[in-house]
């Protein structure tokens, strides 16, 4: 039987997991779930958690659920632990939107200057939880979902001895759902290569039954389809010859790089006219703890899909049952390189379709990404590499050339004008600085 630990357990996203893990129980047979806060998140774990364990009973599951502050405890003789924690809250997060947008860049939670500094916050906890796990629970799979996710697991295999853990993220899943819808088909008939970075993936083959449909799904998106979404991106559309000439296709937040001045446009009035990101979440939150209040509720409620993780969950309980049950089928996830694309070095972190077994991802070779979007893969590593030096050593420099060579900011100025600001405003959450 499996035990789990679900370090920031208070999310809201928790009942997504727990269905997962009921729907999955005959298979992965979840006897504990530990779910691990804060004392700032005690109030939203304790509702959650009651919530979890109304759905477990009503499903008639023998899943035990610990609701606990004491993450050391929790964690003795895990076998999966997975991470959906957001150090500082969402107004930390709204922090990271707002001050960037003040001069001119993109404020977004996982790309640019907003990525970094969740990035600088959530590195040296991540790390701690590690060195916790080899502790009380050496043999443990980490998953994990905190963003940046991308760099967080670079991170992890760079700044630790860790190897046990893959990096995951719904949007692959979102985008293969999204196909599906496009084409009008079950999403069980479509499979995708995908191959790139968390945030940065592209598909670049898409069948239906085995049969190559890349081209008629361009097309789709190229004559206006928007079934390829996110609650969290605004939908606008591509430039047809573009997207044609790209020819694999991208992923939502590729807006942020291939739209950067409609992207920032966007985001500045949406900003002004119903909040940030962050201020529409935080309303969103409250109402959805208030339904998860309600007694009578037993079951995920439909509102939690207006959040921009919608189905993780699917994507870490099939990952979770993949390696328990080493079924080698294929899932795309976050894992090391080891050639698997060309111009990324070998022990670098990238989002690419992996088989997976009970020994974990193995990423299926794809030679090399078309040169068109090569460069841009490896500056985001970069990027990604250099923050992650920044947060694990607290050097002032190194941050600011991460922020510096992120492609969203523009000059070694401005990135330091920005940088000094959100210094100050995240110092609480930044000892290392
Ligand atoms: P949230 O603000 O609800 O935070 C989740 C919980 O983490 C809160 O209850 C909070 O108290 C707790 N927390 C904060 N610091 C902690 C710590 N040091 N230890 C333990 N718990 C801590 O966040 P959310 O909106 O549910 O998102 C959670 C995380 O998952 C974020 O990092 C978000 O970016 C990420 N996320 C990732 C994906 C993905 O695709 N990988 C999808 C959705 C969300
Ligand atoms: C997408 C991303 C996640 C991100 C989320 C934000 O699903 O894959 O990594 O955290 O959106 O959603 P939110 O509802 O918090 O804006
Ligand atoms: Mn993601
Ligand atoms: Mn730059």
């Amino acid at each position: 039987s499996v035990k789990i630990v679900t370090i920031g357990g208070g999310s809201s996203y928790t009942p997504e997991l727990i269905e997962g893990f009921i729907k999955r129980y005959d298979s992965l047979p979840v006897r504990e779930l530990w779910l691990v806060d804060i004392p700032e998140g005690e109030e939203k774990l304790n509702i959650v958690g009651a919530l979890a364990k109304r759905m477990v009973k009503e499903a008639g599951v023998p899943m035990e659920i610990h609701l606990t502050l004491n993450r050391q405890e929790a964690l003795i003789d895990a076998d999966f632990v997975t991470t959906q924690f957001r150090v500082g809250l969402l107004q930390a997060r709204a922090k990271d939107e707002r001050i960037p947008l003040k001069h001119g860049v993109i404020g977004q939670e996982t790309n640019g200057p907003g990525g970094l500094f969740k990035g600088l916050r959530t590195i040296p906890v991540i790390l701690d939880i590690v060195k916790d796990m080899e502790t009380h629970c050496p043999d443990a799979w980490l998953i994990n979902f905190t963003n940046p996710a991308g760099m967080v697991t670079e991170a992890i295999f760079r700044h630790s001895n860790w190897k046990k853990v893959v990096g995951l993220c719904n949007v692959p899943v979102g985008m293969k759902m999204g196909i599906a819808k496009a084409l009008d088909v079950e999403p069980e008939r479509v499979e995708v290569d995908f191959a790139g970075l968390n945030h940065m993936i592209y598909g670049l083959n898409i069948y239906l039954d085995g049969k190559s449909v890349t081209e008629t799904v361009i097309e789709k998106i190229t004559s206006g389809d928007s079934s390829i979404t996110m609650q969290n991106i605004s939908d606008l559309g591509w430039e047809p010859g573009f997207l044609k000439a790209l020819n694999i296709l991208p992923c939502p937040y590729h807006r942020y790089y291939y739209k950067t001045d409609e992207m920032l446009a966007e985001e500045t009035k949406e900003a002004s006219e119903k909040g940030t990101r962050a201020e529409v979440v935080q309303k969103l939150e409250t109402e959805l703890f208030e339904l998860y209040k309600d007694v009578n509720l037993s079951k995920k409620p439909e509102q939690l899909e207006q959040r921009g993780g919608a189905y993780y969950s699917d994507a870490a309980c099939n990952l979770i049952d993949s390696i328990y049950n080493d079924r080698g089928d294929v899932q795309p996830v976050n894992t090391l390189n080891k050639g698997a694309i060309g111009s990324i070095s070998d022990d670098s972190a990238v989002e690419i379709s992996s088989i997976i077994t009970k020994n974990g991802p193995k990423p299926i070779a794809i030679g090399d990404l078309p040169v068109s979007v090569r460069g841009l893969v490896q500056q985001i590593k970069s990027f990604e590499r250099v923050a992650a030096e920044a947060a694990v050593s607290g050097d002032y420099d190194k941050a600011l050339l991460a922020m510096t060579i992120n492609p969203l900011v523009p000059s070694d100025t401005v990135a330091k004008v920005i940088l000094d600001e959100m210094l100050e405003a995240h110092k609480e959450h930044l000892p290392q600085f």
